[in-house]
């Protein structure tokens, strides 16, 4: 089959136009990544390219050693993936140290894969690991409600959970382990990887602050819905604080106690005081 026509291609095109029409991805702003099942990988193999150089992540991913990632391009605009997917996105495999990775598909004309590749791939493995495999998305976006945030809240993951939590019902349901923070730092390398994972290792979300979220999840659309509700939420409490500094009232502790008995979920009794 050509990589076109493969079902997990098209869904990737489509998450990547989706995210552009709520307004999340201005010029090359966000990324996104997928970690390619073996029988997709399989069903392609026709049409991927083998001879192109190894290149340097900028970290190791030991456990990702021999996987393949359909990635978006480095500079590349979201808004033009659905009309020129081989320009703008590309399939790329690691090597058996996870030290290198390099082109099998897309990204013509000598393009390279995301700026945020070794935050991604730290991301994956970490995810790969804590859930068995079932997580193969992970997804960055610039969303604007969320990153105003990130200039009136204190950068603590407490406050976030909380108060994202606060806004809507269904929040707890969707995000229950909560969102981590991530500070201002400088994007595009380990450190900020480093920072991100951290956070990763016990929620789905992690903000950056000044800058925009990553999300994790299963599949397209649990990631690309645990985006939108994060930003929703956040629009919402945008909202709240333009109108007013003292709320009437809210979802209490013990609501969030019973909403987790009743939806059955876990969430941690850390944010509940
Ligand atoms: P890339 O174009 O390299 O993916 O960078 C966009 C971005 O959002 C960096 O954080
Ligand atoms: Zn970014």
């Amino acid at each position: 089959m050509k990589v076109l026509e493969a079902k997990f291609v098209k869904d990737f095109c489509k998450m990547c136009d989706d995210g552009y029409s709520m307004g999340w991805h201005e010029r090359n702003g966000g990324n996104l990544s997928y970690r390619i099942k073996h029988e997709e990988a399989e069903s392609i193999k026709d049409d991927l390219n083998g001879f192109g150089d190894w290149k340097p992540i900028g970290t190791t991913v030991p456990n990702l050693a021999g996987e393949c990632f359909l990635v978006t391009g480095s500079g590349k605009y979201f808004a033009n993936i659905k009309a020129d997917p081989e320009s703008n996105i590309g399939i790329i495999s690691v090597d058996d140290k996870g030290e290198n990775y390099k082109v099998l598909w897309g990204l013509k004309n000598n393009a390279r894969p995301t700026s945020e590749l070794p935050t991604h791939l730290m991301n994956h493995e970490v995810k790969k690991q804590s859930t068995d495999g079932k997580y193969r998305v992970i997804y960055h976006a610039h969303p604007v409600n969320l990153i105003a945030l990130t200039f009136v809240l204190p950068l603590d993951d407490k406050t976030f959970t909380r108060e994202l939590w606060e806004t809507m019902t269904e929040c707890p349901v969707i995000f229950p382990s909560g969102v981590g923070v991530v500070p201002w730092m400088v994007p595009g390398g380990r450190d900020i990887a480093l920072a991100t994972v951290e956070k990763m290792k016990e929620y789905d979300v992690a903000v950056w602050a000044h800058h925009g979220l990553f999300a994790s999840g299963e599949d397209f659309d649990l990631t690309f819905g645990l985006m939108h509700t994060v930003e929703k939420a956040s629009e919402v409490l945008v909202k709240i604080l333009s109108m007013t500094d003292r709320r009437r009232q809210t979802i209490t502790s013990d609501d969030f106690r019973n909403l987790a008995k009743d939806f059955n979920i876990t969430i941690p009794e850390k944010f509940l005081k």
